[in-house]
């Protein structure tokens, strides 16, 4: 399979009864953007729904989008709200918050292209 962007393969791991499972997308990236209307903490109120979009877009510029790629979900509340706006990154579960664009291309720049955790926004 040809990876657009080169140094990324395919993540695969052991399950005991299978063979070999090997993941469709290389990193599964899930964003809240879950609204509240009773004025309690939610990732909606930070924005979450438009940083969404801009890391989709941004993504896809960069050719990393599709089978064996990333990809970028909405997902409801993710029971962290206090902490948010969230995301988090699979199959590492790793969890982030952010508060701009420039954040996530952190994100993306040294996670998802680099796979090296982000530090400094871990939740
Ligand atoms: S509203 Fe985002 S984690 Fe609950």
């Amino acid at each position: 399979m040809h990876l657009p962007w080169g140094a990324i393969s395919p993540g695969s791991w052991a399950v005991p009864g299978l063979e070999k499972i090997v993941s469709y997308y290389k990193y599964h990236v899930f964003f809240c953007t879950n609204q509240r209307d009773n004025g309690e903490q939610c990732c909606a109120q930070c924005g979450a729904a438009e940083i969404r979009a801009y890391a989709k877009a941004r993504i896809k510029e960069l050719g990393m989008n599709g089978e064996g790629g990333v990809r970028i979900n909405t997902a409801g509340c993710l029971d962290r709200c206090e902490l948010g706006p969230v995301l988090v990154v699979y199959p590492e579960a790793v969890w982030y918050s952010y508060v701009d664009r420039e954040d996530i291309d952190e994100i993306i720049d040294q996670h998802l292209i680099d796979g090296r955790v982000v530090k400094r926004l871990l939740i």
